[in-house]
């Protein structure tokens, strides 16, 4: 496999190279990157932080044990943007790209908003959580929880144990959802399509060289390189509503 010279604004290409065969099997791996045409702000670059805060400092174990009103004041405003999106243009790409390939595609997302499944998405994975979901912290139990905690006297507690309830989000320091289950899904797969993720967290930056290993083809979608842009195949510059439009056949 040729590696490319350097990263070149080809969107023509994009369906040459993305070519999928019957015999191929796509794995799409997402990050904040495909929800920034919806108006949800990516986590770094330009409009990365909140309330003068890095998304490390509300989104650790650490955080929580200190200070559980700032955390859940930080998801809360999530939840109100995230509920008043629409899916966008890439949204709809991957689910109608799903629809034409079947059990031949795999959606991973870091995302925690489910833009994807808006879209019609349904064989995906929220490595890193789901935004409209709670947990106790002792029964461990993801439920549907919607609501917005802001002030000291709304935050929940556990109806059954009384303990305090925290986002079910995978928080920095902590082990993403279900790796045995990507791995898998990765092992069988022929071409690796990530769009949208800056590559600087782990271990979702790491998938893109296990793919390498393996001989998979690793195609990257997005404005700009990401840290990990030298592992990639080809990289597409552009973004999520610009190029994966083209991929739909
Ligand atoms: N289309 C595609 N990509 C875009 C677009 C767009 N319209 N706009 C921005 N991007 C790209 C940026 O170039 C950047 O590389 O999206 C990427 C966003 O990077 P991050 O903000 O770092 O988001 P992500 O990589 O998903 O973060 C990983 O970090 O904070 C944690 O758990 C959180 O899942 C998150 C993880």
């Amino acid at each position: 496999m040729t590696k490319r010279s350097g990263p070149v604004r080809q969107d023509n290409r994009i369906k040459t190279l993305m070519h999928v065969t019957p015999q191929d099997r796509l794995f799409v791996l997402t990050g904040a990157g495909i929800s920034a045409e919806s108006g949800l702000a990516t986590f770094r670059g330009s409009g990365g932080l909140w309330n003068g805060y890095r998304v490390e400092q509300v989104a650790t174990p650490e955080a929580w044990a200190a200070d559980p009103e700032l955390v859940w004041h930080f998801y809360s405003q999530r939840r109100r943007n995230a509920i008043s999106a629409q899916p966008n243009a890439g949204h709809i790409a991957l689910a109608k790209i799903e629809h034409q390939l079947g059990d031949r595609f795999y959606l991973c997302t870091q995302n925690v908003d489910e833009l994807h499944e808006q879209a019609g998405s349904q064989r995906i994975h929220h490595m890193h959580g789901n935004l409209f979901q709670s947990r106790c912290t002792r029964c461990n139990q993801p439920f549907s929880d919607t609501a917005l905690y802001e002030t000291a006297a709304t935050l929940p507690t556990c109806d059954r144990c009384g303990s305090p309830v925290r986002p079910h989000i995978v928080w920095f320091g902590e082990i993403p959802l279900d790796m045995d289950a990507i791995y898998r899904k990765l092992e069988r797969a022929t071409v690796l399509l990530v769009v949208g993720t800056s590559g600087s967290v782990y271990p979702a930056a790491g998938l893109v060289h296990i793919a390498n290993q393996q001989g998979t083809r690793t195609i990257y979608i997005g404005p700009e390189e990401p840290l990990n842009h030298e592992a990639f195949d080809e990289i597409l510059l552009g973004t999520a509503t610009e190029l994966l439009p083209a991929l739909v056949p």
